[in-house]
């Protein structure tokens, strides 16, 4: 069985990350940022321990790598994220700066905040991996004028992602990034293509096919590989 640390595990795909590894036997750190809040999260039955994790704040996240301690981490998975700002304020003619910045703070630099505070879990894994949720949208072979901000936030995470899969082979860790589909969630709205479940079903069977001969790699929550 894995351990398995789960940013963003309230609701949305993160939830149900949790529910099929928790489901499957693993045991599951599940981040969130308000735990007490967490009810859907609370009722999902197995070894399931919550975790306060804001991934903007540097506390929290140092916090987060004591209340983990010395375990090893088998999988890491970056699912937190948000959309930023009303899509009308982040064009070409018009930004809100102000929340461009906060998205980058937990869409880009989040996931590498966490991400170099549990490297020693990691590390102590014998098959660690680190898969991060991005968007299409993020693709810079996508021509979609929309949503300006929040797309290049996601460019810039996969760039760090693909690069540091470079470095982190060395260590033994495999990376990934992979697009989870236009899913039904609060961030997706009620009129996307897929179900929370069927996406994350989708990229817990892409997670298993991450190995060092394509660490680094770009991929749809089918399992399908996405250009850059
Ligand atoms: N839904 C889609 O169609 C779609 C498409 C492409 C990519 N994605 C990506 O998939 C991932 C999950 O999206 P989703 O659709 O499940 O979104 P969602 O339902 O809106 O859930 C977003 C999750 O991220 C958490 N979060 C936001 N800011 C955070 C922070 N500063 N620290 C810690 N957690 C934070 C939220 O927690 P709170 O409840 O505390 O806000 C929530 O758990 C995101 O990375 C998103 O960009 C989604």
């Amino acid at each position: 069985m894995s351990t398995v640390l789960i940013t963003g595990a309230n609701r949305g795909i993160g939830l149900e990350l949790v529910k099929i590894y928790a489901a499957a036997g693993d045991k599951v750190l599940a981040c969130c940022r308000n735990p007490g809040a967490a009810t859907a999260l609370a009722a999902i039955k197995g070894d399931v321990r919550m975790l306060t994790l804001d991934v903007t704040d540097a506390a929290a996240v140092a916090q987060l790598a004591q209340d983990v301690g010395n375990q090893a981490i088998d999988l890491l998975i970056n699912n937190a994220g948000v959309l930023g700002p009303d899509y009308g304020d982040q064009t070409t003619y018009k930004m809100d700066f102000d929340s461009w910045e906060e998205t980058f703070r937990v869409n880009t630099m989040g996931p590498v905040r966490v991400l170099q505070a549990l490297l020693p879990n990691l590390k102590a894994s014998a098959d660690p991996k680190v898969v991060t949720i991005t968007s299409q949208m993020g693709a810079l072979s996508l021509d979609m004028v929309l949503g300006l901000a929040y797309s290049a936030t996601k460019a810039a995470l996969n760039k760090f992602m693909k690069l540091a899969a470079l470095d982190l082979v060395k260590d033994g860790v495999n990376l990934c990034v992979i697009h989870p589909g236009w899913v039904q969630t609060d961030m997706g709205g009620t009129g996307a293509d897929i179900t929370p479940h069927d996406s994350a079903a989708g990229i817990v069977a892409t997670i298993k096919k991450l190995n060092a001969s394509n660490t680094g790699s770009f991929w749809k929550w089918n399992g399908e590989v996405h250009g850059w």
